[in-house]
């Protein structure tokens, strides 16, 4: 497992900084728009677990979470296929705030695809919260409100983020070498 990561771009401790400081970036925001109500989370499974775990401990609001399950890497393919979703968004979005999570931003179709589902229940507002984005134009011309960290162009694995379902449990964030791959 940990024979197979070939290089560490974020270590756990600068991930759990980060997630500190996204947390209270949301509460400045949210705040005042939520004061009135509540806060409805949407993680995208599977590679979001990790992150909404650690994130949602950070906001103090009232929440509730509809999971949402998207693929678009079945199995080995390190490319997007296009989207897939999976599963019902929570109901009552209706004049609700609404916060997007996901692990990674990369082509952009699914925080697209889910934004615009969302659309359609009429909440009071929509942002998207990624922990990753890549640093390439598909990924920095998607409408995303809060960033983790910009990455380079590299297939990541670790903290939710899987290679064909395995690594996720991987505490820091790194690539794959390509013996494992
Ligand atoms: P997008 O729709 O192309 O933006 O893809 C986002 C989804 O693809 C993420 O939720 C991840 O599950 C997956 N993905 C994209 N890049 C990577 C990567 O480098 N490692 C692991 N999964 C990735
Ligand atoms: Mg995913």
């Amino acid at each position: 497992m940990q024979g197979d990561i070939e290089k560490i771009l974020i270590t756990r401790q600068k991930i759990s900084e980060r997630i500190g400081e996204l947390g209270r970036e949301i509460r400045r925001d949210l705040d005042d728009l939520s004061r009135d109500g509540e806060i409805v989370l949407v993680p995208i499974l599977t590679g979001s677990i990790i992150f909404v775990a650690d994130l949602m401990r950070e906001l103090p609001h009232k929440i509730r979470i509809g999971v949402i399950a998207a693929s678009s890497y079945p199995g080995k393919s390190m490319q997007s296929k296009g989207v897939q979703l999976a599963g019902s968004l929570p109901a009552d979005l209706a004049d609700k705030h609404v916060l997007i999570v996901d692990d990674i931003l990369d082509s952009g179709s699914t925080i697209r695809a889910i934004r615009k589902e969302i659309a359609t229940r009429h909440p009071r507002s929509v942002r998207a919260c990624v922990l990753l984005r890549k640093t390439i134009p598909s990924a920095m011309q998607t409408p995303c409100e809060y960033v983790g960290f910009d990455i380079p162009d590299e297939f990541v694995v670790g903290y939710g983020l899987d290679y064909d379902n395995y690594y996720r449990n991987l505490p820091d964030i790194g690539t794959l070498k390509k013996e494992a791959m």
